[in-house]
């Protein structure tokens, strides 16, 4: 355990005993992760996970600032919640994550949402107990965006019995020009080799079967350490824990994949043959006012030789439409890219500016209505490329890891194959966790459909 966390929890005492909460995630894995730690806190304080808002006396609020939408969403969240803290006097609120890493944006939180009682960033979980606790006893709104951050060996409580994620590396070092991330998760640093070999191993012996490593660019991993390993070395070594069934790793970054990563996937045993390769323009000019540091040939060529070495890859990615300055023809250069990459699924975007980036200073001028069009047609371009290649695989015999219920069809059950995509098949007394051969007999843009082979 967590020496500092430790002495903190002593203090704090068992302060939610009899007392339920519930946790509101907005955006990445990272936040998933950072929220399983903040439930496994407040289960060290004897708090109890509630089932639904209404019936929690502490509601925690991660927050995500990478784009605007997310953010609307916690202010029409935060307002919401203004009755129902009328009602309930002693109700808690607390919001934290990467909006309120900002001082800027906490400043306002707290001017606007009087009723919200403690706002916290992304580097202090370890203080959470205490910040609480302060919190509680305290009229005003308790304010903490500290910098130490001390993250190794705090409680978790992971949402999935048989699916973990395990961050390698925190921060970002790359200032994309649109991109806040380094403002608010800061520099990259990488968790030492043998803290995530620990967790790896820790996690096997308990059961998880599938492990995804995260980090905004996991690329490079280790390029801060002394320690003489990288990204491939490490996937090398996880892939050889005992009773680990998958390992699957988010984000690279085109301009640091390397020759040794996609030898590691092709050769691993246990890592899962997909990449998530965010492009985010098919426009030099783009990529270079973006910062991005890869020009759409390379980036082409890069699909093309994990596609070589790696048989039934798939690879996905993240675009973004309306960047200032992007042309119809910038846009066409786009369309035509995802057609000669064909992406099993992309993440779509509009542009919106974050303050304090580099692009934030320029004129945002693609009228929204031309962002959202640009967005249609570009979504409608992928959703027939997902369709083709998810109807290319029917008749062939996948591995599946089966997650549960289908949540449209309770007849059915729901898996992923190891390239991450989504099976639903007739149920036959599978249990989560359970590894199955599966048949695919229909492939639709989002998902397959299948039956035990
Ligand atoms: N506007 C729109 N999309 C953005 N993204 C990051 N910043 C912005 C922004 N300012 C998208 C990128 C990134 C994904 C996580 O979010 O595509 O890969
Ligand atoms: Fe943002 Fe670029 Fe870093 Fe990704 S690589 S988090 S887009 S700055």
């Amino acid at each position: 355990m967590n020496p500092e966390y430790e002495l903190a929890l002593r203090e704090t005492g068992r302060i939610g005993t009899g007392k339920k909460y519930f946790i509101k995630i907005f955006g990445c894995q990272m936040n998933e992760n950072d929220s399983e730690i903040l439930a496994g806190i407040l289960e060290s304080l004897d708090y109890q996970p509630a089932a639904r808002i209404e019936e929690a006396d502490l509601i925690v609020i991660n927050t995500c600032a990478v784009r605007a939408k997310p953010e609307q969403k916690v202010a029409a969240l935060l307002g919401k919640l203004q009755d129902l803290k009328r009602e309930k006097k002693d109700l808690l609120i607390a919001v934290g994550g990467c909006m309120t890493q900002q001082e800027e944006v906490a400043n306002y939180l707290q001017r606007r949402f009087h009723h919200v009682d403690l706002i916290f960033g992304t580097h202090q979980l370890h203080r959470f107990p205490a910040l609480l606790k302060q919190a509680a006893e305290s009229r005003k709104t308790v304010v903490d965006l500290g910098e130490e951050e001390n993250r190794e060996g705090l409680p978790i409580r992971r949402a999935s019995k048989f699916k973990a994620w395990l961050p390698v590396i925190y921060g970002c070092n790359n200032f994309c020009s649109y991109c806040v991330v380094p403002f608010v998760r800061g520099r990259e640093r990488s968790r030492p080799f043998r803290e995530i070999m620990a967790e790896a191993e820790q996690l096997a012996r308990e059961g998880f079967l599938e492990i995804t490593l995260l980090g905004q660019n996991v690329n490079s991993y280790g390029h801060d350490l002394q320690e003489g390993r990288d990204f491939a070395d490490l996937l090398n070594h996880i892939d050889r824990v005992e009773g680990l069934k998958r390992i699957r790793f988010l984000t690279s970054h085109p301009k640091d994949l390397s020759p040794r990563l996609i030898r590691a996937v092709a050769e691993g045993e246990h890592i899962c043959e997909h990449f998530h390769l965010p492009v985010q323009s098919g426009s030099n000019r783009i990529l270079e006012m973006m910062n991005r540091r890869y020009t759409r040939e390379r980036y082409l060529e890069l699909v093309q030789a994990i596609r070589e070495s790696i048989p039934g890859v798939s690879i996905t990615t993240d675009i973004i439409v309306g960047f200032p300055g992007e042309t119809e023809a910038d846009f066409l250069q786009t369309l035509d890219l995802v057609e000669q990459a064909r992406f099993d699924a992309a993440f779509t975007f509009n542009y919106s500016p974050r303050r304090g980036t580099r692009a934030a200073l320029l004129e945002d001028d693609v009228p929204q209505q031309e962002k959202s069009r640009r967005l249609e047609r570009l979504m409608e371009l992928q959703n027939r490329i997902s369709r083709e290649t998810n109807e290319a695989l029917v008749g062939q015999v996948v591995e599946v890891l089966v997650e549960g219920a289908s949540k449209a069809n309770p007849e059915m059950s729901t898996g992923r194959t190891r390239n991450n995509k989504l099976v639903h098949f007739p149920r036959g007394g599978e249990k989560e966790g359970e590894m199955l051969s599966i048949k695919i007999t229909q492939g639709r843009t989002w998902d397959l459909f299948g039956k035990r082979a």
